[in-house]
């Protein structure tokens, strides 16, 4: 598999509990590179950019409230696979599904707090970064 780019965020949630050294630990130990990273809050343009997918849908609302509630960390990582490697690190998108050993599975507290996100496919990847970094 090709060497990608993904973009990753450590959600509220998981700064608030502390969880940014273990996180990014993880993705090294995967062999992942951090190309870019910063503590910040997402601006409400950042939001809906990146959860357009979602809009109408009846957590919509609630998700763009969270993820705007206090600060996260925004990373671009690179490697063999990132993509595909930062989703199977990150585990199922609700922590009570998520297998132990994934990020959810182990720091997840709840649908709206499991505690990270990643792109889903590349072409997600390059719009994300672009709506994070520029
Ligand atoms: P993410 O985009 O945050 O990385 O999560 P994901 O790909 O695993 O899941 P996605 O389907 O893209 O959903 C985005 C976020 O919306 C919340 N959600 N709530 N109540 C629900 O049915 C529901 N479905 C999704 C979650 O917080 C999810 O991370
Ligand atoms: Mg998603």
């Amino acid at each position: 598999m090709a060497i990608q780019k993904t973009y990753t965020m450590i959600k509220p949630d998981g700064v608030r509990n502390g969880h940014i050294g273990e996180i990014v630990n993880r993705f090294e130990r995967a062999g992942l590179t951090i190309e870019q990273m910063r503590l910040e809050m997402v601006t409400p343009e950042q939001a809906k950019a990146n959860y357009a997918e979602h809009e109408g849908k009846p957590f919509y609302e609630g998700l763009i409230a969270y993820v705007t509630s206090g600060p996260v960390v925004k990373m671009v990582v690179s490697g063999e696979g990132a993509v595909s490697k930062v989703r199977s690190l990150m585990g199922s998108t609700n922590p009570a599904e998520a297998a132990p050993g994934t990020i959810r599975g182990d720091f997840g507290l709840s649908m709206d707090e499991n505690v990270i996100h990643g792109s889903d496919s590349t072409e997600s990847a390059e719009r994300e970064i672009g709506v994070f970094f520029g």
